[in-house]
């Protein structure tokens, strides 16, 4: 062709070896610039089927962003185990199999995210991070979905729509309010410990390379005679741990909204992999009267002098993706994601998140999400009796038998595996349904912990951001925040109070909230207010 209207389409010769731009259905496609037309005016003709394809493909190019952790970042590379937990072999406590040899290696793919802001936010926002890791083990997917805190704002999965439309723009304007915030964060006393994380510079890590990671909801390990312990999962990057003063990120993302994955791609394509170990915390199965805490709740740690984090293996990242969307967007975590040998806790957050992964990913992604190449169970066998569904593609070609779909059969279907000769692990519970909240709630005490352990610069920080934003909400937030703070910690109260000209005696007159539980500390700290 030669009509020069047809401008913009390449007809030199250096184009030549170059391959032919088609539809999807392989037809090959003469004329990318021009829509068909009567005329070269047009009107345009509705069998126009490229132009059609082209733009109705368009129009569905995105899917819902993730309700939370819209903004993220996945790398691959592999984790290698060490075979022990301290001088014990591993097998003592798990027998999942990618723990158990010392130098044995299991493909990893990783996301870090912020939370709260949408898919294309900034990465310098304080927020909580996302570490999620599927590990893609010969016993198929274990995906360990964690944070870079430790610990959360709230304890029971009910309240967690809550807490996130708090956190979230407003419905009517879309802005992000401080108001409602500490709204929501001064009626749910648990939200402290996490609080005076999230508003110290911890809360703007610098990048995901220098972030620690959490499983932050305890797990179970079970070993090869079903004896079962409680973990808690820890990553600690041997890049070190770097944060961001507000100042610092006020500076990063006016010229750079990406930071974050740009400095993760950057490093992987040069050669400098980064690399995390991961040290696990062990408790004996049980309710632990003795502890001031419980240990099934995730607005706490563990001490880490009587529980001892040992490292058990370390993780390395080599690789970023090959499409953003079909690994970064489309892939899909999960807190029931388990292996043989790591199991459940009654953990009432966990089992809440267990639900709600895979409910929002039939949705986002759609019913077949486990069948892209990201998800699937690669180094494991597949083989279901589940088929269809929208995109199905993988109806069970890989089974001997495919048209047997149903299961008892004698006619060569698949069969139940074999009894692995170990029971379902769990004690006998027996208890009236309720809703209750745990008894040792415990709110104050680790929140304050933390705010001692903090240096000098770090607390100020901490108190400055404080003021800064709950100067922004009613009276009666303020109060009741200020009130929080001094049980938290005297000094904390009183330097937020100062900030905001609330004394304690202004606060006094404050008693706990609606079914709140105070420990006797607490109480002291109370009668000391006026
Ligand atoms: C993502 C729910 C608590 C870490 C998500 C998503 C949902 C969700 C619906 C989007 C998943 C997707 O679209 O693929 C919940 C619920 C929680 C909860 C109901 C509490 C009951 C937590 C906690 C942590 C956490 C405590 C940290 C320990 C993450 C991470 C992601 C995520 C890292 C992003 C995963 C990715 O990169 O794709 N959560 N979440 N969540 N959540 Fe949670």
């Amino acid at each position: 062709m030669t009509d020069d209207s047809r401008m913009g389409s390449p007809t030199d010769d250096s184009n030549a070896d170059r391959p032919a731009l088609t539809d999807r259905q392989g037809h090959p496609v003469y004329d990318n610039q021009n829509q068909r037309t009567v005329g070269a005016r047009g009107p345009a003709t509705l069998e126009n089927y490229h132009f059609l394809e082209k733009i109705s493909h368009f129009d569905r190019e995105r899917i819902p962003e993730r309700v939370v952790h819209a903004r993220g970042v996945t790398a691959f590379g592999h984790f290698e185990a060490y075979g022990k937990w301290g001088d014990e072999p591993i097998s003592r406590y798990t027998r999942a199999k990618l723990f158990q040899e010392a130098g044995k290696r299991t493909d990893v793919a990783v996301r870090f995210s912020t939370v709260i802001g949408g898919r294309d936010s900034s990465e310098a926002a304080r927020d909580p991070r996302g570490f999620a890791v599927k590990f893609y083990t010969e016993d198929g997917n274990w995906d360990l979905v964690g944070n870079n805190l430790g610990v959360f704002f709230i304890r029971d999965a009910v309240k967690f729509p809550d807490v996130i439309h708090a956190l979230k723009p407003d419905p009517v304007s879309h802005e992000q309010k401080p108001a409602r915030i500490f709204d929501f964060m001064s009626q749910t006393p648990e939200s402290m410990h996490m609080l005076v994380n999230l508003f110290s510079p911890r809360g703007i890590p610098a990048d995901y390379r220098h972030m620690q990671g959490f499983g932050v909801n305890t797990y179970k390990w079970v070993n090869e005679a079903g004896g079962t312990v409680l973990v808690k999962y820890h990553w600690m990057p041997k890049q070190g741990v770097r944060s961001m003063t507000e100042e610092d990120a006020a500076n990063v993302q006016a010229g750079e909204l990406g930071h974050a994955t740009k400095d993760l791609y950057e490093a992987i394509r040069g050669g400098d992999h980064p690399e995390w170990e991961l040290l696990v915390q062990v408790m004996e199965d049980g309710e632990h009267p003795e502890l001031d805490f419980d240990p099934l709740d995730d607005t706490k740690t563990w001490p880490e002098q009587e529980f001892p984090p040992k490292p058990v293996g370390r993780m390395v990242l080599d690789r970023t993706v090959d499409n953003y969307f079909a690994e970064n967007e489309q892939i899909a975590f999960g807190t029931g994601v388990l292996v043989d040998g790591l199991d459940f806790s009654d953990d009432k957050m966990l089992v809440g998140r267990t639900f709600s992964y895979s409910d929002t990913q039939r949705y986002r992604v759609g019913p077949n999400y486990l069948q892209l190449p990201v998800n699937q169970a690669k180094n494991a066998d597949v083989r279901t009796n589940q088929r269809d569904g929208a995109m199905a593609y993988d109806n069970g070609a890989r089974n001997a038998n495919p048209e047997v779909n149903y299961e008892p059969s004698i006619t060569g279907g698949l069969r139940e595996a074999p009894y692995p000769g170990h029971d379902e692990q769990g004690p006998e519970i027996q208890g009236r349904l309720t809703r209750k909240r745990i008894p040792r709630t415990n709110d104050y005490l680790q929140a304050g912990q933390r705010y001692l352990l903090l240096e000098d610069w770090e607390r100020d920080d901490l108190v400055h951001n404080f003021v800064t934003l709950i100067s922004q909400c009613d009276r009666p937030v303020q109060e009741r925040m200020v009130w929080h703070f001094l049980l938290v910690e005297n000094d904390l109260g009183l330097r937020v109070g100062e900030g905001l000209g609330i004394s304690p005696s202004d606060v006094s007159h404050l008693g706990p909230l609606d079914g709140q539980t105070l420990t006797d500390e607490d109480r002291k700290r109370l009668d000391n207010l006026g």
